[in-house]
């Protein structure tokens, strides 16, 4: 049979003390603890806020494009579309291999070219180059796009995005990485 315990060793208040000390007791500790829960969020919010925004500060910074290169000029025949990489413009120390960026690269002439952005403007599935066709296709929802990037066909909403290239000192080829717009159409 359990018992209520009655002694100070036991945990419970000594039979003598008046009812009044022991309300107080009570309200001293309820007051501590509080206290002590409230400093412990203080100083939570106080060491978590810096870390939080060193960690969330690089995905809200705007970046500016980079030129990167992606290749010879020799490199690339006249009228041929060829799938480039490079890396994107400002990666993050944590991205590994998804600060890879791509893009369908076009020589028009000897010295003009034209990136095109492989994400798809729909929902962002990587469109493919079908050289037999003339066009781009989207794998996900039947996106169909124009060699010079308009929509075809399908549900994409705007035209492939286009990325800035140019020949530095007659040899190489730089694409401007940049940040792509996001499609929130559904
Ligand atoms: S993501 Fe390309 S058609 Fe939907």
């Amino acid at each position: 049979m359990n018992e209520t315990p009655t002694t100070p060793e036991h945990g419970g208040p000594p039979p003598s003390v008046p009812t009044r000390e022991v309300a107080a007791v009570i309200s001293r500790r309820r007051f501590l603890t509080r206290l002590s829960l409230s400093l412990a969020g203080v100083c939570a919010g106080v060491l978590g806020v810096p870390v939080v925004g060193f960690i969330a500060a690089p995905i809200f910074r705007k970046v500016a494009g980079v030129w990167r290169d992606v290749g010879a000029l020799d490199d690339f025949k006249i009228g041929e579309t060829v799938s480039v990489t490079f890396e994107d413009p400002s990666p993050l120390p944590w991205a590994g291999v998804t600060a890879r960026a791509a893009a369908w690269l076009r020589r028009e002439n000897e010295r003009q070219f034209t990136a095109f952005s492989v994400h798809c403007t729909h929902l962002g599935c990587p469109v493919r180059w079908m050289p037999g066709a003339n066009l781009f296709m989207c794998p996900c929802h039947g996106g169909v796009y124009y060699a010079d990037g308009s929509v075809a066909a399908g549900p994409p909403p705007h035209p492939l995005f286009k990325y800035e290239v140019r020949v530095v000192d007659g040899r190489h080829v730089q694409v401007k990485a940049d940040a792509i717009p996001i499609t929130t159409t559904l």
